[in-house]
């Protein structure tokens, strides 16, 4: 029996895709099981460019994938998502799945509006699926099969048109056949799987710091990105998991808005921008660029006991005289070394204090890393106290290096 998840330890687009694409030849189920088409990745699988919000990627590798009770699922996106698979995909998507209405991204603007600061929502409407779920006005994807649907409907309209909000119709009949052949009942196939001996790997979405209750609240998603997440999304116990990989970049980005304590800014920013593509999959927003936050990070593998890292881009940092990490912030000349929930105020005061590290020319080369990269990846293992498992120098398969 063996269960592992991997998750984002950062405020997403962490590599997790490439991550879970290059592990998941070992698994035979892969889930997802928060989030929805906010997230996005590219994976590049035999030459051939994929681009995925919803489905595991894992399931390039012949695994089944399991689209788990806490996703929220866009049908729209899953038909076109599931359009590039030839040959169609072993997919189970739980029929308690909360569904997201076309008005959602509607509303999800509209919320937006009314802000005085603004979340930078991704405006695919994860906010309201997840918000009428818990006002119980959701449509799930069993209701599609059910004879109560127009009245569901007919309820939830009432709802948004209460809220300002114009009400699209739903092409019902096109989500029902996207549908119908992967609804099922997640909790009974996992539970019977991991009884079976069958190896099962989650997929999280985001990362921990843009977790709805332990992140930097109210700029966060709207899911649980941290790995207890996994309990309520997919009904599956976290203390059955072995392995805990929390991926990580060797530097920090952020999109949207929200406090970001290690935040680049200027021609280095725009280096690191350009150099790691850091754009937005699902927008195209370019992303905050910064120096690798080990306080943040701290937080993030203690709250989701992360027990190995898989560190990716490197390789961006190539070229640079020198590397900066953050070891501890500075509040009004107080040295904090753990996060906090810090109240908006002392969030203003906060400053990094950046320890110096030596840069390098390249990362690795002919199957050696740069020395200078070896004591980069010293650092973070005795800072984080985990071990770095893996650690990426590009995109490709072959540029990621298995240190187990
Ligand atoms: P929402 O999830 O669309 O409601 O957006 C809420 C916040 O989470 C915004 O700051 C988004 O930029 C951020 N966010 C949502 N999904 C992702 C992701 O996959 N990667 C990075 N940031 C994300």
């Amino acid at each position: 029996m063996s269960a592992d998840l991997i998750i984002g330890l950062q405020w997403g687009d962490e590599g997790k895709g490439k991550a879970v694409d290059y592990v998941s030849p070992n698994y035979d189920i892969v889930v997802r099981y928060n989030g929805g088409d906010n997230a996005g990745h590219t994976v590049v699988h035999r030459g051939r460019t994929y681009k995925f919000h919803l489905v595991p990627s894992g399931i390039l590798h012949g695994a089944t994938g399991v689209i788990a009770t806490g996703v929220v699922v866009n049908p729209d996106s899953l038909r076109e998502e599931l359009s590039q698979i030839d040959g169609g995909a072993k997919l189970l998507v739980s029929h308690r799945c909360h569904l997201i209405l076309p008005s959602y991204s509607l509303l999800d603007r509209h919320l937006e509006g009314l802000r005085e600061g603004k979340v930078g929502t991704t405006g695919r409407g994860i906010g309201p699926a997840y918000g009428l779920k818990a006002l119980r006005f959701g449509l799930r994807v069993g209701d599609l099969f059910e004879a109560t649907l127009p009245a569901k409907l007919k309820e939830i309209r009432r709802i948004i048109e209460y809220l300002g909000v114009e009400w699209i119709e739903p092409d019902i009949a096109a989500w029902q056949s996207t549908l119908e052949p992967h609804v099922g009942d997640e909790v009974e196939f996992l539970h019977k799987a991991w009884n079976e001996g069958k190896r099962i790997l989650f997929e999280g979405a985001q990362g921990v710091l843009l977790d709805l209750d332990f992140g930097t609240y109210p700029f966060v998603t709207s899911s649980y990105t941290f790995s207890d997440g996994l309990h309520p999304g997919s009904g599956f116990f976290p203390g059955n998991l072995e392995w805990i990989v929390g991926v990580a970049k060797a530097y920090t980005t952020r999109v949207g808005n929200g406090s970001f304590p290690s935040e680049l800014s200027g021609d280095l920013a725009e280096l690191i921008r350009t150099k790691g593509a850091e754009f937005g999959t699902t927008t195209g927003r370019p992303r905050r660029v910064g120096w690798l936050d080990l306080v943040a990070l701290r937080y993030a593998v203690k709250l989701s006991r992360t027990n190995l890292i898989f560190l990716t881009k490197v390789d961006v940092l190539d070229g640079l005289d020198r590397i900066g990490v953050v070891d501890a912030y500075d509040i009004d000349g107080q040295r904090v070394q753990e996060w906090h929930d810090f109240g908006d105020t002392t969030l203003s005061k906060v400053r990094p204090v950046i320890n110096w590290l030596d840069g390098w020319s390249y990362s690795y080369r002919s199957g050696e890393m740069h020395p200078a990269v070896l004591r980069f990846k010293a650092y973070i293992e005795n800072s984080l106290n985990v071990r770095v498992g893996w650690m990426s120098f590009g995109p490709r398969d072959d540029e990621t290096l298995c240190m187990l």
